[in-house]
């Protein structure tokens, strides 16, 4: 019941390995990733500085030396899944003694020796800033010791490094311009298992999106967990103080995003996450201004109700939410919008619930990322409040908000019926070979016969039916 995608055409999820590096040190690795983009992105970087270190790798954690588990700890189901995993691979060791077991990421973080004291379920613990320690921890748990790195950073952002693009389809890719989070919203384990925000040198940024095009790349997805909070004036934390020379000097979200839609017009840019309290008009013209910078933007709202968005530290209400909505639908009138919602938050009431439904009615959102509350350790809402909300009735009340996004999300893509959309192909349609499927600007899943088209072309496509979120063509 903990959580419901609709409409996810999105990686999340997926375990992929990495590909094979130029000079093998004999040694296999298997890597496994959970959670956000954000930890795909990283799981890029680690097969980055492993392949350096001559890792080949292995698509069987059977006849692996080295397994790494990036990991999520943003809901308890979250840490279930992974926990499970781990025994598996614990099992693993039992038919080979040698065999490393890592776990990365959040999970990592949040948990730190926990995995090597208590539990023993691992050799290697490593969290999120700490990648570049990877391969002297690895020799260290080669001499039968445990190793651990999950010392949080101020300054890193892997900005050198060139990340291996993993399960890629060689088209889409992400690029992470933040790193960490500074909201502290109560219910959020991020700030603790990411640490403090920290903005990614813009010019690095540029040299990404420049080599991924020029390798045949037609998408970057810039990545943070709060993408209009970047700043870049020079490295480190952000200051609040900055000076008049110090301001002039620094580059925002939307200078940024300007420039990487520079990079070519060919290049589609998109970007995930928008914050409602800090989302502003410069951006929304910038993305207006550029046919490139696609038109979807992804706004979690987490409650309809002012008092819930308030004890949830959000830093907005809902009326402030509705005025960037009508900014966006004034500015970018064509946008495709989505959220993340959470139901259920502690001491929510009926009404307040009715206050969610009310504003998804009012927003009608293209599609949605639902959850029910779950509390997680450490977060001020664990500290201060207490989750009160019935098992059941989370469920329920999540249960009328996706029914309500399925309905919304179908009528959407309806309205897509009869226009005709620039369609970036993606790949091979799941249910046919003859057919390709690719997004719109808006984010929606176009598939349409295949003809002389191949993956990574932009295609006009006339859609003359759709089935739930994917709306069907036929080039024109
Ligand atoms: N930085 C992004 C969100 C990252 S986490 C933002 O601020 O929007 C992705 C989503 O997970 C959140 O938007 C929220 O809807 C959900 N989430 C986070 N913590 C949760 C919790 N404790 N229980 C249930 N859902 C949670
Ligand atoms: Fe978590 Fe809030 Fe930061 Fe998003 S903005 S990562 S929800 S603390
Ligand atoms: Fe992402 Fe999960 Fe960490 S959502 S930031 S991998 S807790």
């Amino acid at each position: 019941m903990s959580e419901h995608k609709v409409i996810d055409e999105s990686k999340q999820g997926e375990a992929f390995m990495i590909e094979q590096p130029v000079v093998s040190n004999g040694k296999k690795l298997f890597l496994e990733s959970y959670g956000c983009a954000m930890n795909f992105s990283d799981s890029e970087i680690v097969a980055s500085i492993l392949k350096d270190k001559g890792f080949t790798t292995t698509q069987d954690f059977n006849e692996a030396d080295v397994i790494f588990v990036n990991t999520c700890a943003i809901r308890e189901g979250a840490e279930q899944r992974v926990r499970k995993r781990l025994t598996d691979f614990k099992r693993a060791k039992k038919n080979n003694p040698d065999l490393i077991v890592g776990v990365l990421g959040c999970m990592a973080e949040r948990l730190k020796s926990q995995f090597l004291e208590q539990e023993k379920l691992v050799d290697i613990v490593v969290g999120p800033d700490a990648y570049r320690s990877l391969p002297e921890l690895i020799e260290i748990a080669e001499t039968g010791q445990n190793a651990i790195n999950v010392l949080l950073s101020k300054e890193e952002t892997y900005a050198d490094i060139a990340p291996v693009r993993l399960g890629s389809n060689g088209v889409t890719a992400f690029i992470s311009i933040t790193r960490g989070c500074d909201n502290m919203c109560a219910f959020c384990v991020v700030p603790f298992t990411r640490g403090r925000e920290r903005s990614r040198d813009p010019e690095t940024i540029v040299k990404e999106a420049q080599d991924l095009f020029a390798e045949g790349y037609r998408e970057v997805t810039l990545l943070g967990q709060n993408v209009d909070s970047y700043l870049w004036t020079g490295g480190g934390l952000k200051k609040d103080n900055l000076s008049h020379e110090e301001l002039n000097n620094a580059t925002t979200f939307s200078q940024l995003l300007e420039k990487v839609a520079l990079v070519n017009p060919d290049l589609r840019v998109r970007f995930s996450t928008s914050h409602p309290k800090d989302m502003n008009d410069d951006v929304l013209y910038t993305i207006a201004k550029y046919e490139n910078i696609c038109s979807y933007i992804h706004l979690p709202v987490q409650s309809g109700n002012s008092r819930i968005l308030e004890m949830m530290n959000r830093g907005y209400t809902r009326e402030w939410y509705l005025n960037r909505i009508d900014a966006i639908r004034k500015i970018i009138p064509d946008c495709g919008i989505s959220m993340d919602i959470i139901t259920g938050f502690c001491s929510e009431t009926e009404e307040e619930h009715q206050d969610t439904l009310s504003l998804m009615e009012t927003v009608k959102y293209d599609f949605g990322y639902m959850f029910a509350y779950s509390e997680r350790p450490k977060t001020l809402a664990e500290r201060k409040y207490k989750d009160d909300v019935p098992a059941e009735i989370k469920s329920r009340r999540l249960a009328e908000i996706v029914e309500l996004q399925l309905k919304h999300s179908a009528e959407r893509t309806k309205e897509g019926v009869g226009k005709v959309h620039r369609v970036l192909v993606e790949g091979i349609s799941k249910k046919s070979k003859e057919e390709l499927f690719g997004r719109n600007s808006q984010s929606t899943v176009v598939v349409f016969p295949k003809e002389n088209f191949k993956i990574g072309d932009y295609v006009t496509v006339l859609a003359d039916r759709c089935t739930g979120g994917t709306l069907i063509g036929k080039a024109i």
